[in-house]
Parts: C-alpha cells; sequence; structure tokens
C-alpha cells in the first residue's frame, strides 16, 4: 500500500476514534436528515429488494439504520464495522434481534453466506477506487444498495476525515467497470441546501 493511501486510511481511523457514540456523529450532525433518510430508504429498500431473510450492511457505525429500519423487515441482520465501540453500541441497541457482528475494516471482509440485500451507506467516501471496486465485486452474487454523497465536481477531498466525495459521473463509471449495473437511482429528498446532495443507488451485477 502506497504511503499516501496509507496516511489517508489512518486520518480517517483517528477520526471515528474520536467521535462521539451517537447517531449524530454517524450523520456528520445533521440530525434533522435522520428522519428523512430512514423513510427515503425504506421505500427505496421496499421496492428494490423482493427477499427479506438476512441483510449485511458494510460500516454499520452505532446501527442508526438496523434499528430504525432493518430489525422492521429482516430475519437476519450482519453488520461490519471497524470501531468497537460503535459495534458494542449496535450490540446494546440490537440486543433483542438475530444480528452478526463483524469488528474489521470492509476491506478484510469477505462473505461467506447468501445475503439478500448489501447495505452500503456513507462508507464509499472512505475508499479508494481501488477499494470502492474491490468491494464490489466481492458482492457480485447480491443485491447491492448504495447510499452515498454525490459532488458536482468529480473528486472532493476533505481532509478531516480523509474523505471522497465523487461526482455521480464518477460512481456511474466505477459501478460500470466493476461489471455492475445501475437497476434504480434516485435523489434524498428533504436535505438542507447546505449539504452534498445524496443519491440512493440499486444495483446488480450482470452476471447475475
Ligand atoms: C458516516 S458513518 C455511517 C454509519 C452508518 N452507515 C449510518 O448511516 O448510520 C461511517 C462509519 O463507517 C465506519 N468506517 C469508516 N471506514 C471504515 C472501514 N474502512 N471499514 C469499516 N468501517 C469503517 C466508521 O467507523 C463509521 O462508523
Amino acid at each position: 500500500m502506497n504511503l499516501r493511501k496509507l496516511q489517508m486510511k489512518e486520518i480517517n481511523r483517528q477520526f471515528w476514534a474520536q467521535q462521539s457514540i451517537t447517531n449524530s456523529s454517524m450523520l456528520g450532525g445533521y440530525d434533522q436528515i435522520n428522519n428523512v433518510d430512514i423513510q427515503q430508504s425504506e421505500q427505496f429498500l421496499l421496492r428494490n429488494i423482493k427477499q427479506f431473510n438476512t441483510i449485511l450492511e458494510l460500516g454499520s457505525g452505532v446501527g442508526r439504520i438496523s434499528e430504525q429500519l432493518f430489525i422492521k423487515h429482516f430475519k437476519e441482520i450482519h453488520l461490519v464495522e471497524r470501531e468497537a465501540k460503535f459495534i458494542n453500541e449496535s450490540k446494546r441497541r440490537l440486543n433483542q434481534f438475530n444480528c452478526l457482528y463483524y469488528q474489521m475494516p470492509v476491506e478484510q471482509f469477505e462473505p461467506k453466506n447468501y445475503f439478500d440485500c448489501i447495505w452500503i451507506q456513507w462508507i464509499s467516501m472512505y475508499l479508494t477506487d481501488s477499494d470502492f471496486c474491490n468491494m464490489l465485486q466481492k458482492f457480485k452474487k447480491y443485491p447491492i444498495i448504495l447510499k452515498e454523497n454525490v459532488s458536482t465536481q468529480d473528486y472532493q477531498f476533505d481532509d478531516e476525515d480523509a474523505s471522497i466525495t465523487r461526482s455521480e459521473k464518477i460512481y456511474e463509471i466505477l459501478i460500470k467497470k466493476c461489471g455492475f449495473k445501475i437497476v434504480d437511482e434516485e435523489f434524498q429528498q428533504g436535505l438542507p441546501t447546505d449539504i452534498y446532495k445524496i443519491k440512493l443507488y440499486f444495483l446488480k451485477h450482470l452476471e447475475f
């Protein structure tokens, strides 16, 4: 791994290690978008996913989405998250439910089960283009919902958390390069005007 990439990963790891164990930190302090986020995610999920046994979330944080959405529809939830304190909080919130936890970077996770949906929200921005593609390739057998901030510039870097916000054009190029097609897409509605637009994509690999 090159030095710049290592430095970016370390900045990002330290950033999350310092964040509070709250929904608010998952939302970048924009607590007011939680409800619209969950409501529109539910509509998008129910429109596109056909089976509701098992879901996997990558970069699951404190279990914000599981607690408000996935437990309503899925029998089993698998959560991948690097920070131990967020995994512990998820365990506390979801202790009544059938959940499996993987405390590790998403880059190291290897799927062993079948999942009816892979949920990837606000984690792609912490991955390089090649890590993003490697991640998608690992899940080519599965239906994927990708929810992510999009910028008007091709790439916008933020030194504070070492995030990369990409344009829709760049995401479309990467998605196609990895052999996936965009089956459904829409913008998140009801957002304040001073934040990035957020896009939802439903992806399927061309071979499946
Ligand atoms: C913006 S929060 C989003 C959490 C959740 N998806 C949500 O919407 O509530 C990003 C999360 O990704 C985690 N994260 C960042 N880079 C990661 C990586 N490489 N592997 C696993 N988790 C990572 C952070 O610790 C943090 O919990």
